[in-house]
């Protein structure tokens, strides 16, 4: 693990508790480390849940909640975010961005791909998961990062089975809905923002009534599970030219999902 996904790197930027010998080995030593620091990462957001209302103290690594999302901001940091786009490249080589419609035939305005087992299709047949890209081609394996960041924040989780990519140009924007097309409602949903800010909104557990809304930015990590899960949410809009991590400027947005 590179210093750049270190959870710490928050408390500490200039102390890399990693760099051992034998960080890079690959080895069982570095199995258990890499377990013990998801274990002390998750006792610290505990802490800091029940520490936060009461001490203001400026720590970088402060988690939101907001009506049962939890916003882990700048969980990524810049040289993960710029990894992950990489990753992101090879992996839409393969399974190219297409702009889906929905069932009455309407384009949607973001495009969309996947990676894993499974991933999310919208055509005039209907809303569904499928194991193969539109083209044929079965979907590219999720980058181990991700799922490092899964098993940090959601440990007790299912592996996901599906990494939807959906690209954001600045006109782009997301309807208010609720992700329901999956087997097992209790598994969470993980987002990942990439690129320029988005306005994401979060609702209720029906559709209307009072809203909530927050930026969303580069390397941010949204949990939506417990409450969340089955809450309405939606990105507003995107602010143009708010991060230089896409050459071309736009949003990405990652969601992990168990399917089945
Ligand atoms: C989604 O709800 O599927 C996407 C949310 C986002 O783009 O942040
Ligand atoms: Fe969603």
């Amino acid at each position: 693990m590179s210093r750049d996904e270190d959870p710490f790197r928050h408390l500490a930027p200039h102390f890399n508790p990693l760099f051992f010998p034998f960080s890079g080995s690959g080895g069982y030593i570095r199995r258990q480390l890499d377990a013990c620091k998801r274990r002390i990462y998750r006792d610290f957001l505990k802490i800091r849940y029940v520490f936060a209302q009461w001490l203001h103290y400026p720590c970088h690594m402060t988690v939101l909640r907001v009506r049962d999302f939890e916003i882990h901001p700048g969980f990524f940091a810049p040289d993960a975010q710029r990894a992950l786009v990489e990753e992101l490249r090879d992996i839409l080589s393969v399974a190219p961005l297409v702009q889906p419609v929905t069932p009455r035939g309407t384009p949607m305005s973001v495009r969309m791909s996947a990676a894993g087992e499974y991933g999310w299709i919208s055509d005039r047949k209907g809303y569904r998961y499928e194991p193969q890209h539109p083209s044929g081609v079965p979907w590219p394996p999720i980058p181990a990062r991700l799922i490092d960041m899964w098993q940090t924040l959601v440990p007790d989780a299912r592996l996901p089975q599906c990494c939807l990519i959906n690209w954001y140009d600045v006109t782009a924007k997301m309807g208010m809905h609720q992700d329901r097309d999956e087997a097992d409602l209790t598994q969470p949903v993980v987002s990942v923002s990439l690129g320029d800010d988005g306005l994401f909104r979060m609702g209720n557990s029906t559709r209307g009534g009072k809203t909530e809304s927050v930026w969303l930015r580069s390397g941010d990590v949204v949990v939506m599970g417990g409450d969340a899960r089955l809450t309405y949410h939606g990105i507003d809009r995107i602010r143009p030219n708010s991060s230089a991590l896409l050459p071309k400027g736009g949003r990405i947005n990652l969601t992990l999902r168990v399917v089945t």
